[in-house]
């Protein structure tokens, strides 16, 4: 079998930051987007990795709360794209979900989003393997469940910098929340 969970990160570019939080319930999750949101910027792409019901679309949340967009951030699950338009002065938020994005980065181009994603804020579900190249700047935000129980509310989010986007920044603001 192969590992849709595994990152991948390293082969694609060089790593420059690298944190981990752990997260003990959904609302932290969501704190963490929050905080998350501050240090995000017009143009960049934020890959998230997890299983299902890890707590993607729950950080998003919090990311789209943080950027001030309208519209409720939810499972993408019926389209492959929803656009998020700012409410105020800041970047449009795009949230994908790859998962059924079989073609990889073509299809996401075909979908004719009418909006400037080089402007925009992209956040991507299930997106290893097929969106890299929409950036050589990019960061991972890996979700894993700190036990096998799926009844659990704690998480291990590693949030990885990729390219020179991601040299200067500190995560450690991050690190405090959800603790
Ligand atoms: N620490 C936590 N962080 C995030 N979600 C949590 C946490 N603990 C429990 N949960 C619950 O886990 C679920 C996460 O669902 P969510 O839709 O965010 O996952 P997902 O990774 O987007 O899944 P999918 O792959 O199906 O899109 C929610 O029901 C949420 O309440
Ligand atoms: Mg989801």
């Amino acid at each position: 079998m192969d590992a849709p969970h595994s990152s991948g990160a390293a082969e694609n570019g060089p790593v420059t930051t690298s944190h981990s939080v752990t997260v003990i319930s959904p609302a932290a999750m969501g704190d963490l987007g929050r905080a998350l949101a501050k240090l995000l910027r017009p143009g960049d792409l934020v890959m998230l990795t997890g299983e299902l019901g890890a707590g993607k679309t729950t950080l998003t949340r919090g990311l789209g709360e943080g950027l001030g967009v309208r519209g409720a951030v939810t499972s993408p699950t019926f389209v492959i794209a929803r656009v998020h338009p700012p409410l105020g002065e800041g970047p449009a938020l795009v949230h994908v979900d790859a998962y059924r994005l079989g073609g990889g980065l073509d299809e996401m181009e075909d979908l004719d989003l009418d909006v400037s994603l080089p402007d925009s804020v992209i956040v991507v579900e299930w997106g290893d393997g097929k969106v890299e190249e929409l950036s050589d700047d990019r960061l991972h935000v890996v979700i894993d469940r700190a036990t096998g129980d799926t009844d659990d509310d704690v998480r291990k989010v590693r949030l990885t910098g990729i390219g020179a986007r991601w040299a200067d920044t500190d995560f450690a603001d991050l690190a405090g929340l959800g603790g």
